[in-house]
């Protein structure tokens, strides 16, 4: 048993069990175990593969949205460019590189990171020691100003609540310790106010059903709606996720790129669950702002030329290089692969017109 898990153990014992929000967040942030405070997870070394990891190509493309973006905006100078947990700071340095020619973008740029990982801060200061970066626990932290916030995979990573209808009804699922071992299993809680976090249309779902929700996703994406609502800008939001609610159980752990058990491992596995793009957009739209899409992160890409950009780069690539380009096109792009599963919503300032690739 590792020392997360005792610590759980002992949280448990003491005040009984613990939310399935609580637990993500403990295993995931815990200020001395949590998963990604003393670890970078990324790359074949790590756990998982993230799209900026797996092609530059990503992060010049968003960087090109983004200077489009600004540009529809009424090219604000200053303003603040900001990355939602950022990584290795792949994304933002692709970004960077592909936008130094757009005129008075990055003269007009403040930059922000997003990032809780003292570990990762460090691996995205290396990245991007030629730029000034200004590092934030959050994104309230931010000083005030037209703002183009990006995140991908940051969603995925926030705790959600899960409740499981069973044969008395809904009922919250806790996590426990287990009486027949030293580990932790799942059991369920009834919580009538719990409820109110439920879309009416899943109330009357057949038994073994599951839902899952992020408040904190919510209240992230309601803040970031009022401010750009309030101050300008626009939010693109990138991740694994589904468009209808109540899709069912999402929540994995990924250790060494395979799934492994949530419940065992504490603070050792990446845990993540699929992002619910129905209710981010209306998290978005409840405060004020517009949103755009969702569409599947494929189009995307390819509305914005990420083929000729691949094609661009192959008279480049010699012969061991050649066939990975080729494979990390298919695997941002291809339907069986990220291209479908990865969805993309932006939200932005009520009157700004439609952005890049969501005309
Ligand atoms: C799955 S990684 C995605 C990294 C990067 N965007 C990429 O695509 O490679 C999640 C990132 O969000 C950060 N993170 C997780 N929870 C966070 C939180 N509550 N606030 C800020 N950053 C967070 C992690 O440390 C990590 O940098």
């Amino acid at each position: 048993m590792n020392q997360l898990q005792q610590h759980i153990r002992k949280q448990i014992e003491t005040t009984g069990p613990i939310s399935v929000a609580d637990y993500m967040m403990q295993c995931l942030c815990h200020p001395k175990y949590g998963y990604y405070m003393g670890r970078d997870p990324f790359g074949r070394e790590g756990d998982f593969i993230t799209a900026p990891e797996i092609s530059q190509t990503f992060g010049e493309l968003l960087g090109l949205w983004a200077a489009i973006t600004w540009q529809q905006m009424g090219s604000p100078s200053p303003f603040h460019l900001v990355e939602l947990g950022p990584g290795r700071g792949t994304l933002m340095k692709d970004a960077l590189r592909a936008t130094k020619a757009v005129p008075g973008f990055q003269d007009a740029a403040h930059i922000h990171l997003v990032e809780i990982s003292p570990v990762l801060k460090d691996v995205q200061q290396e990245a991007l020691k030629s730029e000034q970066i200004h590092w934030h626990d959050s994104f309230t932290n931010v000083p005030d100003g037209p703002a183009i916030f990006i995140a991908n995979e940051f969603f995925d990573a926030l705790p959600i609540r899960q409740f499981e209808k069973g044969e008395k009804g809904w009922a919250e699922r806790f996590i426990d310790l287990d009486p027949d071992t030293d580990g932790l299993r799942f059991v369920l809680r009834k919580d009538e106010a719990a409820r109110a976090l439920m879309p009416e249309g899943l109330k009357d779902k057949p038994e073994g059903g599951l839902f899952e929700v992020s408040p904190m996703g919510q209240a992230i994406a309601h803040g970031l709606g009022a401010r750009i609502t309030q101050q300008g800008g626009a939010v693109l939001a990138l991740d694994y996720g589904y468009t209808e609610p109540g899709f069912g159980e999402t929540l994995q752990a990924l250790k060494n790129h395979a799934y492994a058990p949530v419940l065992k491992n504490c603070g050792e596995a990446d845990l993540t669950a699929h992002v619910d793009f129905t209710t981010l957009a209306r998290s978005f739209i409840e405060a004020g702002a517009k949103t755009w899409g969702p569409m599947n992160q494929g189009d995307f890409l390819e509305r914005l030329g990420i083929t000729q950009r691949f094609q661009a780069l192959l008279p480049h690539a010699n012969d061991e290089q050649r066939p990975d380009l080729i494979a990390a096109h298919k695997r941002l792009c291809s339907p069986d692969e990220m291209g479908t599963l990865f969805k993309v919503i932006c939200a932005t300032h009520p009157d700004h017109p439609a952005p890049a690739a969501f005309e």
